[in-house]
């Protein structure tokens, strides 16, 4: 292209030196979905030193992740996790990144899940008999620590059998500080190495001691043979390489292992948290949820089979997921020159898809600020291009635990929706926190109670007929 034909897209004036940081740091979402509603589907920033381009057309995320996927790879900006996360799956590129995704990929089929769900169930039963004294006795919790602990027990035991969420437990602390200090790390405007000896880079540092401990501990336990497991780690460990008969190191299983156990679980959790936090808003979805669960399952545990006609269910969380999408923005660099809706983005920019602000796109969905699941009924969503609606992002870095993440949602929610209602306990403010994941900044405190289940479901699951 000559520089002649160069367009360069709209965008802000920001401030001489920072560009949009000040901005951006106040309030990134409202930050985000302002640039799209003055300058439209290609916005340009300066944060600091780089140039920022925002895309909301589906047509340009398709090609950054699909049709020109090449040219498109993981920014520095994600490279600060990698004192954490190490050479795994979210961070690597190139012809490492496909080794590793084609290795890991056999782990998270779908026949794998089967065995799986009966592991959710049976720890998803456990947190609902916890609370139950916090029902009988009408005393407020936080429902978002509580389904981040249910995610994160849930994780440990599908990736190594360990239960990982007692937060007294060091494990259960280790993890949470690495989440806190992964935050801290992809937010700050300068970033510094991990060897200098700061409190939070020590705090850091012994996190990722104690789970390196585990984690290698586990792995000698199995290269033994003292043990064998139905997990993910036991597939990841015996998997080969279908062209060179390789398995995986002891120090890449590690990095994998720290990877799906940190992307796993907190997107999860609030995921889930904001599903609860919108039936309680909306009593009616809430009703006809539980309805379908019982039509579907009576009083019975909820297996993999069920899934499929559990589907009121799926669009709740699906919905959910379009209003609050945990992963709320996604960044790549361009490695090379490119065009996006007809502007020019030039090579080494920085290029930033936000799944909040491409969910509530008005020439994508009709009412988009409004909750309402049925707009994923099939004869309701043919139209809609793949790209308007996209939690997990998409083409070949497609979020490998999709599956795991979408089973788990339905199982949850399933057997929350006919146990207990939640309510917000008054006054108690709820409002999105968009750091790496987008959380609900204070918790969600609600109350909870039991429900009565009708005595006409029980036993009678395939006999009543669901709204679906
Ligand atoms: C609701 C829950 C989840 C959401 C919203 C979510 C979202 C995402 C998104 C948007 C990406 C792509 C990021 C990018 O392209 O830059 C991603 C990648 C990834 N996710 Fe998830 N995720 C969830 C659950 C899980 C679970 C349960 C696991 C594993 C146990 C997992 C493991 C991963 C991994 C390893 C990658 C990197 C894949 C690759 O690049 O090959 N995620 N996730």
């Amino acid at each position: 292209m000559t520089h002649d034909a160069r367009r360069i897209p709209p965008g802000p004036r920001g401030h001489w030196l920072l560009g949009h940081l000040p901005e951006r740091r106040a309030d990134p979402l409202g930050f985000f979905v302002r640039g799209r509603e003055r300058y439209g589907d290609v916005v340009r920033y300066r944060m600091g030193p780089f140039q920022v381009y925002q895309v909301s057309h589906p047509d340009d995320v398709k090609r950054i992740l699909v049709d020109n996927a090449q040219n498109y790879w993981k920014t520095r900006l994600m490279q600060r996790l990698r004192p954490i996360l190490g050479n795994g799956l979210l961070l690597s590129e190139g012809d490492f990144w496909k080794r590793q995704r084609r290795l890991a990929q056999p782990a998270f089929h779908r026949e794998r899940m089967a065995g799986l769900a009966t592991a959710i169930t049976g720890l998803v039963e456990s947190a609902l008999q916890r609370w139950g004294p916090l029902a009988e006795t009408g005393q407020p919790f936080d429902l978002a620590a509580e389904l981040t602990r249910l995610t994160l027990s849930i994780t440990g035991r599908v990736l190594f059998s360990t239960d990982l969420s007692d937060s007294s437990d060091e494990v259960g602390h280790a993890v949470a500080v690495a989440i806190e200090e992964s935050n801290r790390r992809a937010l700050a405007t300068l970033p510094l190495p991990v060897s200098l000896p700061l409190p939070s880079h020590r705090r850091l540092q012994s996190a990722i001691r104690v789970l390196d401990r585990v984690v290698f501990g586990i792995i000698d336990q199995r290269r033994r043979g003292a043990s064998r497991a139905d997990d993910l780690l036991s597939l990841l460990m015996e998997t080969r390489d279908a062209d060179t008969g390789e398995s995986m190191s002891d120090s890449q299983l590690r990095d994998e292992v720290m990877t799906l156990m940190l992307a796993g679980h907190e997107t999860t959790a609030n995921a889930l948290a904001w599903t609860f936090h919108l039936l309680q808003q909306h009593p009616e979805a809430e009703e006809r949820l539980a309805h379908e669960v019982v039509s579907v399952l009576g009083d019975r545990m909820p297996s993999l089979q069920d899934l499929p006609r559990l589907r009121y269910t799926a669009r709740v969380f699906d919905e959910a997921m379009r209003l609050y999408p945990p992963a709320w923005i996604f960044s790549r660099t361009a490695l090379a020159e490119d065009e996006l809706g007809g502007y020019t983005i030039p090579k080494g920019s920085l290029v930033a898809a936000v799944p909040y602000v491409i969910h509530r796109h008005p020439a994508l969905w009709e009412h988009p600020e409004s909750f309402d699941p049925d707009r994923f009924l099939p004869e309701r969503s043919g139209s809609r291009p793949r790209f308007a609606w996209l939690p997990f992002g998409g083409g070949q870095r497609l979020c490998i635990g999709n599956g795991l993440a979408l089973m788990e949602g339905q199982l949850v929610l399933a057997m929350v929706a006919r146990r207990y209602r939640f309510r917000p306990v008054p006054g108690h403010p709820v409002e999105p926190q968009a750091l790496v994941t987008l959380r609900p900044r204070y918790g969600l405190r609600v109350t909870a109670s039991r429900i009565a289940m009708p005595p006409e479901a029980l036993g009678r699951s395939a006999v009543l007929g669901t709204k679906g």
